[in-house]
C-alpha cells in the first residue's frame, strides 16, 4: 500500500496542502505540519533544467525537507525528459515519498516556454515525461548511483549528500521508491478533460490533481467544480486505482470534505487558504479550540525564526521571502494595516518581535 492508499484507509480522505512557489518552502511546510497537521504535503516546484543546469546548488532548497514533513510530494517542472529522469534520481537520493510533475502552471515564465500547463497542448510530451521520471526511479532502485547522471553536476552530488545529513535524513534505502503524480488544470483555453486527462490515464500514475481552471484562466474566476466531479466519475471509470484530488477555492477542513462528497472524490488540495492560517487543515472543533488556545503571532514569530535558521543571510537568503508571511498572519486583528505596514519592513526576527511586543500582539 502506497502512503496516498494508507492516508484514504485511515481518514476517507486526503487533504493536502498544493505546491505554492515561494510559499511552500521548508519553514512554512514546517509550521503548517506542525499546526495544521494537512495529510500531505507538496514542496514548491523546481525546475528540472535547474536542477541539472545550474551551477549554483541553491534549487535544491526547494526540496529541502525532513521526517516530520512526511508524506512530502516534490513538485518538479521543465519540458526536457533527460533531465526529469536525472531529477527523478535526485529526489529518490533525498528520499522523498512522491514526486509530482507540474502540468499546471499557468505563469508565463513557465507555460511560455512549453512546460508547466503547456503540456496539456502537448500530450505526448506529457507521457514521454512520465514514462522518463518512472525510468529514473526505477533504474535507480536497481543501483543507478546519482553520480553516474550525466547532467548532474558533482556539486549536487555533494550538495544532495549534505542535505541529507543536515536534515537528518534517512540512509539510501533502494526498497522505498517515490510514487509518480500529476497536476494540472481543466485545460489550456477551454475546459477539455474529455481529451485530455485519457493522456494520463494507464499511464501508471499513482495520484492525478486537478484544479478546476485552465491555463487561460490563471487564478481569475471560480474554479469549476463541476468539471472536477466529471474527471472524477472518468478518472474512476477509466483507471480506478488512481488516486484523484480536486482544486481551487477551498478555504478548510469541512468546505473539503463536502467537495469529496458531492464530487465523489479521494481528496483535496488546499493552497492560498493557509496563507498565516494553518488550522484551517484541522476538522471545526480542533480548528477553534486551536484558534482560542494558540496565539497566532506567537507562531508568526516560531515561522520568522525557523525561516532565518533555515536561510541565514550568509547562504544569499534575505529576509524579504519572509514578509508575505507576516502580513497574512495579520489578517482579521484590529489595526491590521497598521501592524502590517511595519511588519513588511522587518529585516529579521528581533524586529517582528518588537513590532508584535509593540502592539501587544505577544
Ligand atoms: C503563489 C502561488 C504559487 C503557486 N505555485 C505553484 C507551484 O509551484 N506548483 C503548482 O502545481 N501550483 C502552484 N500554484 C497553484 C496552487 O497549487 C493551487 O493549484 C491554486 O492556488 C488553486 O488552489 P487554491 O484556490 O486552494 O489556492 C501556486 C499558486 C499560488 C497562489
Amino acid at each position: 500500500m502506497n502512503f496516498w492508499q494508507k492516508i484514504l484507509a485511515e481518514k476517507k480522505m486526503i487533504l493536502a496542502l498544493s505546491p505554492m512557489d515561494g510559499v511552500t518552502d521548508f519553514p512554512f511546510r514546517a509550521i503548517n505540519k506542525k499546526y495544521g497537521q494537512a495529510d500531505l504535503i507538496f514542496t514548491e516546484f523546481a525546475s528540472v533544467e535547474g536542477v541539472c543546469r545550474s551551477t549554483s546548488t541553491k534549487i535544491l532548497n526547494h526540496f529541502d525537507f525532513n521526517d516530520a514533513q512526511r508524506p512530502l510530494v516534490a513538485q518538479v517542472f521543465g519540458k526536457t525528459p533527460a533531465f526529469f529522469k536525472q531529477a527523478a534520481v535526485l529526489l529518490c537520493e533525498l528520499g522523498v515519498d512522491g514526486i509530482d510533475i507540474n502540468m499546471g502552471c499557468p505563469a508565463p515564465t513557465v507555460a511560455n516556454h512549453g512546460s508547466g500547463a503547456a503540456i496539456i497542448k502537448n500530450p505526448e510530451l506529457a507521457k514521454e515525461l512520465i514514462r522518463v521520471v518512472q525510468e529514473g526511479i526505477a533504474e535507480w532502485k536497481n543501483g543507478l548511483e546519482l553520480k553516474d547522471c550525466p547532467d548532474i553536476s558533482p556539486k549536487t552530488v555533494m550538495a544532495v549528500a549534505d542535505k541529507k545529513k543536515n536534515f537528518a535524513l534517512p540512509d539510501i534505502d533502494r526498497k522505498k521508491i517515490p510514487t509518480v503524480s500529476v497536476k494540472t488544470r481543466i485545460g489550456f483555453d477551454h475546459e477539455e478533460i474529455d481529451t485530455w486527462l485519457p493522456h494520463l490515464l494507464g499511464m501508471r500514475l499513482v495520484a492525478i490533481s486537478l484544479h478546476g481552471r485552465t491555463l487561460k484562466q490563471g487564478y481569475s474566476g471560480k474554479a469549476d467544480w463541476s468539471v472536477i466531479g466529471r474527471a472524477a466519475a472518468l478518472i474512476k471509470k477509466e483507471d480506478p486505482s488512481v488516486v484523484f484530488l480536486g482544486n481551487g477555492d477551498v478555504t478548510d477542513y469541512e468546505e473539503a470534505m463536502e467537495k469529496v462528497k458531492q464530487y465523489n472524490l479521494d481528496g483535496v488540495l488546499i493552497g492560498r487558504a493557509s496563507f498565516g492560517q494553518p488550522f484551517i487543515f484541522l476538522p471545526k472543533a480542533e480548528r477553534e479550540k486551536a484558534l482560542a488556545e494558540k496565539n497566532i503571532f506567537k507562531i508568526a514569530l516560531e515561522h520568522a525564526k525557523l525561516f532565518e535558521a533555515t536561510y541565514p543571510e550568509s547562504e544569499g537568503y534575505k529576509f524579504l521571502p519572509m514578509r508575505k508571511h507576516l502580513a497574512w498572519y495579520t489578517k482579521g486583528v484590529e489595526q491590521a494595516a497598521l501592524i502590517r505596514s511595519e511588519l513588511v519592513r522587518s529585516n529579521n526576527s528581533l524586529e517582528v518581535e518588537a513590532v508584535l511586543r509593540k502592539y501587544k500582539l505577544i
